[in-house]
């Protein structure tokens, strides 16, 4: 265990959650109250030891935002809550900005002194000093995992700030994180496949991290979209109060059911008492349940969907882990990426007239679905082949370009357009014209 010296060399945020356990409370309290805090109170300390130990020396020295910089934030509206926390998005002034500096704007994670879970221990103890202190344990419990755990899943804690007299019932705590936005999943369901792809994809590796994190193999116990945002673009884990760092322990396999309203796994209780990778399995289950099935199967490419198929039933009976579900899904990337997923069938591109130096009237177009414009037909490609065979699928459609934008896989956007009299001469582009569309309007460019 590292000695008071470690206190110096942590990061502030790791001290403060350590002098706080040091605190003591004023009575008088229920006495199951006070139970339930000295509960926390072990759990926090333990997590905050255990984080010490897998602490990167360069954490030590990291450059955090504090109480200072929130003096200066400027509130810019709610953002979202939870049943314990509350969060605004708010600007701070840069650092060095001297005046003239721009603004960083963040989410600030404070608790939420009317949510349901201070309400229901209010009910239940009517004792607001202890509640609020039993709440904001969750909130440093989080604080030290965002510290500790380092995933492009998981939302980058930026900084902290704690009310000066943390000795008082009502201790303030606030933490400054990257700022996100909330998962819409009815959103996400009109979104390209490749997009929700991706989304799968992230929270897997997440998955993978996860199992394997410093802190052992974590289970996220309150598992659901809310608990996600996205930040350019990358899913990320945001709600980490419910969590558990520990395999449940055992002494029968009948101790390690692992249930759902749908359904229920027997696991095995491991010769160590612990069920074994009920943590991983119970991760997993949930990322099927609410991620996968909604997001994975629908409009996804015919030749993909047996394999898709596949991890929706793996995932679903639990039969692979974390691991084998991540390789599952490189694979699916890799056959997408590369093209190999595109069936061989006959060319569509030779019923087309390449012209080169045209691009097409930045109009507003039939549309398809999903499309990446609210205003025009525009899908991702794998190259002018597959364009042509998506144009000759459209009846609407008469000529293609393939625009130099890329989506996250680096395939290109194809712009599918309805109107000849779009084209114009001029630019870099290459607007592929179907011939019959072009000998119907008897035109000759002399491509
Ligand atoms: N970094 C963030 N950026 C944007 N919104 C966030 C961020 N963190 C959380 N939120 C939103 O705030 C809500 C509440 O935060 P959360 O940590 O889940 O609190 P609780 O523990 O009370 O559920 C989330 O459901 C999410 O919509
Ligand atoms: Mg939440």
């Amino acid at each position: 265990m590292p000695g008071w010296w470690a206190l110096l060399a942590a990061p502030a945020l790791l001290a403060l959650a350590l002098a706080v356990l040091s605190l003591p409370w004023r009575p008088p309290m229920p006495l199951s109250l006070a139970q339930e805090l000295e509960q926390r109170q072990r759990d926090l300390r333990s997590l905050t030891q255990e984080a010490f130990q897998t602490l990167h020396p360069s954490d030590a020295h990291a450059e955090r935002l504090g109480c200072q910089e929130l003096s200066r934030a400027r509130t810019l509206g709610l953002v979202g809550f939870g049943i314990t926390k509350l969060v605004l998005r708010a600007a701070l002034p840069s650092r060095g900005g001297g005046g003239g500096g721009g603004e960083l704007v963040v989410a600030l994670k404070a608790l939420h002194w009317a949510g349901s879970d201070v309400a229901a221990c209010l009910r239940r103890y009517g004792h607001r000093g202890g509640c609020h202190r039993l709440a904001t344990y969750k909130l440093l419990k989080e604080e030290v995992l965002l510290q500790s755990l380092d995933h492009p899943g998981i939302v980058k804690l930026l900084g902290q700030c704690s009310d000066s007299n943390i000795s008082g019932p009502e201790m303030k705590v606030v933490t400054m994180l990257e700022l996100g936005t909330p998962l819409e999943m009815i959103q996400l369901l009109q979104t390209p496949w490749e997009e929700r792809f991706k989304i799968c994809l992230d929270l897997v590796e997440l998955l993978y991290y996860l199992a394997n994190s410093p802190l052992g193999s974590i289970g996220l116990l309150d598992f659901q979209p809310r608990q996600f945002v996205m930040v350019n673009g990358t899913l990320k884990a945001t709600d980490l109060d419910d969590v558990t760092t520990t395999e449940l322990s055992c002494q029968e396999d009948q101790d390690c059911i692992l249930e759902f309203p749908t359904k229920r796994f027997a696991l095995q209780c491991t010769t160590q008492g612990k069920c074994e990778g009920i943590n991983e399995k119970r991760n997993l289950f949930n990322a099927y349940r609410y991620f996968f099935t909604y997001l994975l199967p629908h409009t996804a490419p015919l030749t993909l969907q047996p394999i898709l198929k596949d991890i929706l039933n793996a995932t679903g009976d639990l039969r692979y882990g974390a691991n084998e579900t991540l390789r599952a899904f490189q694979k699916v990337l890799h056959l997408y990426k590369s093209g190999l997923y595109l069936q061989k069938k006959t060319s569509h591109l030779k019923e087309y007239i390449a012209l080169k130096q045209f691009h097409s009237a930045d109009a507003e177009d039939y549309k398809c679905w999903p499309s990446y414009s609210h205003l025009r037909c525009m899908l991702s490609v794998h190259n002018a082949e597959e364009a042509a065979a998506i144009c000759s699928s459209h009846p609407q459609c008469q000529h293609f370009t393939i625009t130099p934008q890329r989506t996250w896989t680096g395939r290109p956007l194809a712009l599918f357009h309805s109107n000849l009299s779009d084209l114009i001469p001029g630019g870099h582009m290459v607007v592929y014209v179907k011939q019959s569309a072009a000998s119907r309007k008897s035109i000759s460019w002399g491509a």
